[in-house]
């Protein structure tokens, strides 16, 4: 039987391996996913279990999307550039390291038909899942992206890697075609994020990454301010269709099933 799981720190609210089991179970696959917590210097030893195929694919999640990189043989093209993997297999005897997030979020904004180029994108945060973002709104030609981070610092980390990102003054408000919520703030349901968008023009496409719970503070906001709203719940389902395919050759369905699921 073959072995899958998920590592992060908290690990416990992931829900990839529901996905991942339903995905599994429909397409008879003899495999089994889970998902374990771990520790930092838990890593080495985990990978050395991808070389012994006693694993044979690993996600990733926060915190550890960085600092796996220095274990693995190779990286693709989306996770070099990002700094972030989130998808790990055996290719050739190698570990390969992937990002999926980058096409999770692509498909997930082709999904609802909006046209991102062209577009002035204002991202808020700098958390892990941010560069696999801007390359994805990079791959999608959006005309300028703009960034405002609370901690400066991360910020100008990413601008090293996206040298035409602007960075904005935390609690300055820029206009924008697309704002995408990328912090932590909603994750909590009382939570709010300190900005006033009732002075920017109507009909713009706000976007969490948040899709637990569903409708944070930020896209409550923006649907009663008349803008269209989106949360990270088609992102997540997406990167996981991607790493599916890579680890079993078979694009997943996404069927309705898949929104009950991941609601429960
Ligand atoms: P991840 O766990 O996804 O990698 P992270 O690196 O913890 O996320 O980043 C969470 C994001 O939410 C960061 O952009 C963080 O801002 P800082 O870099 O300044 O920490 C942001 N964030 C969390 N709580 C916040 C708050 N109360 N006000 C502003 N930003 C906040």
């Amino acid at each position: 039987m073959k072995k899958y799981l998920v590592i992060g720190n908290p690990i416990d609210h992931s829900l990839s391996p529901k996905l991942h089991n339903y995905w599994i179970k429909k397409n008879n696959i003899e495999a089994v996913y889970d998902k374990q917590e771990l520790k930092s210097h838990d890593l080495k030893d985990l990978i050395i279990k991808i070389r012994n195929k006693e694993i044979n694919g690993i996600n990733v999640t926060v915190p550890f999307k960085n600092e796996i990189i220095s274990y693995l043989d190779e990286l693709s093209y989306e996770a070099d550039l990002t700094k972030s993997v989130n998808t790990i297999y055996l290719k050739n005897d190698k570990i390969v390291g992937h990002n999926t997030d980058t096409e999770g979020f692509e498909l997930a904004i082709k999904n609802i038909n909006y046209d991102i180029s062209e577009k002035q994108i204002f991202i808020v945060g700098a958390g892990g899942v941010v560069s696999s973002i801007i390359l994805a709104l990079k791959k999608m030609k959006a005309s300028k992206i703009l960034l405002s981070n609370r901690t400066k610092n991360k910020a100008e980390n990413l601008k090293k890697i996206f040298r035409d990102l602007k960075i904005i003054d935390w609690g300055k408000l820029p206009d924008f075609d697309v704002v995408i919520n990328a912090t932590s703030i909603g994750l909590d349901k009382n939570d709010e994020l300190n900005i006033d968008f009732s002075k920017i023009k109507n009909g713009r496409l706000f976007y969490d990454v948040i899709y637990n719970p569903k409708q944070t503070n930020f896209i409550k906001n923006a649907k009663r301010l008349g803008n269209k709203t989106e949360n990270g719940k088609k992102m997540f389902i997406y990167q996981a269709a991607a790493a599916f395919k890579i680890w079993h050759g078979i694009k997943p369905e996404i069927d309705d099933k898949i929104n009950d699921l991941l609601d429960e």
